[in-house]
């Protein structure tokens, strides 16, 4: 796509990547991605923000090009992950004057991951304004959204915050803002899921941070502005502060039908207390589905066969996921089956360190599932929804 003017002298340069189906080699990208860059001119300076992932390199030149753009003063790393700051070296090559503009820990990062040299970079501190002559740059340093060195760049004067990572969707589409909202909260929460969860209690610092700025437009560096910031502020808001709702998230799998029809009867049980329940079978799901569902639910059920004495190496992979992404949970079980024996529960339960879950009372059971195992099955439906009435999540 071409360059597309936000506000006077303020350009879109980046590139949608329609195609891209998978992130670092993990995450699902079902709607593609963009890498958003944007140039400032100035009166007297001018300034690129962020780059694109280095195989778009070329459209980002491309759209500089179109814009006449002769001279870059400064390139604005807000993050040095590759996706952002991929571009940079070929970009400091066309431009030789440019300096790269960075926190003190992302100066590190560039000069580690991208070989960029130490006098091409200045740093800058947390509050720090940086004038283009009409228009001032303003660095607010936002550790952890989503590395350690990430910054927030603000431009007071058009009332601009660009947030790089932070508010991003992976989305790509030819609309410049957030016009179908609808679509773009699914993607949103997607990506926040994925990439911000796991930093949900520094996010909240930052967006301390950020609250009392006058703020027209949020300009992330994944998928489609919002000109309209309230509709993500307020997403952000229940997604990082809200209490847990009444939900059960139930990844599970299955190989002989003994899980499965515990599984069914269980969700029956949930369902008829009237909890709401989001059912995940591990041959098939979307990953990121199941991270989704684990932003607004109050407990985890993990459903498991017994294979080589442990759990089913797709659950264990899933586990290690919840755990890592550290979600609001507040709850913990495990249901499954075993033939001869083995050590699945407590295999599991040593995968949930990170998570501040209460366990409730497993149930596994012997073969195929009998009486006593529904009534099991009853009793941890019942203890889930005691549960939730005691924390009165709705
Ligand atoms: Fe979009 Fe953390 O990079």
């Amino acid at each position: 796509m071409k360059p597309r003017e936000l506000k006077a002298n303020i350009y879109w340069v980046g590139a949608v990547d329609w195609d891209r189906r998978l992130f670092d080699e993990l995450i699902p990208l079902p709607d593609g991605t963009s890498y958003n860059a944007y140039l400032v001119k100035g009166s007297e300076k001018t300034a690129l923000i962020d780059t694109v992932d280095p195989l778009m390199t070329n459209t980002l030149i491309n759209n500089l090009n179109q814009l006449g753009t002769k001279e870059i003063d400064y390139i604005i790393a807000n993050h040095a992950e590759q996706d952002h700051s991929g571009s940079l070296p070929q970009i400091l090559k066309l431009y030789p004057n440019a300096m790269v503009v960075a926190t003190p820990k992302c100066k590190s990062l560039l000069m580690d991951l991208l070989l960029i040299p130490e006098n091409r970079i200045m740093i800058v501190g947390d509050g720090e304004n940086l004038s283009l002559g009409d228009k001032t740059l303003e660095f607010i340093h936002a550790p952890w959204v989503h590395w350690p060195e990430t910054m927030l760049t603000h431009i007071r004067e058009d009332r601009i915050i660009f947030t790089c990572d932070l508010f991003g969707s992976h989305f790509a589409t030819s609309d410049l803002y957030a016009t179908d909202e609808a679509t773009i909260y699914e993607a949103a929460k997607r990506y926040y899921a994925e990439i911000m969860m796991p930093f949900r209690k520094v996010i909240q610092r930052n967006l301390e941070k950020i609250r009392d700025l006058q703020i027209d437009v949020i300009a992330p560096s994944h998928g489609p502005l919002y000109d309209k910031p309230e509709f993500i502020l307020e997403a952000y808001r229940d997604w990082v502060y809200s209490p847990p709702k009444n939900i059960v998230v139930l990844p599970y799998i299955s190989m002989h039908g003994s899980t499965e029809k515990m599984v069914r009867y269980f969700v029956g049980a949930l369902v008829e207390r009237g909890i709401t329940v989001k059912q995940f079978n591990l041959a098939r799901t979307d990953i990121g589905k199941l991270a989704m569902a684990l932003v607004d639910a109050a407990t985890i059920v993990i459903g498991s066969p017994t294979v080589l004495a442990g759990p089913h190496p797709n659950v264990v992979y899933a586990v290690y996921l919840a755990n890592a992404l550290r979600p609001k949970l507040k709850f913990a079980s495990i249901i499954g089956s075993y033939g001869w024996g083995g050590r699945m529960v407590e295999q599991i339960k040593g995968m949930l360190s990170n998570l501040e879950v209460e366990l409730l009372e497993p149930v596994i059971i012997k073969g195929f599932p009998k009486e006593e195992g529904f009534e099991a099955l009853n009793r941890l439906a019942d203890e889930i929804l005691n549960k939730h009435k005691e924390r009165t999540l709705t």
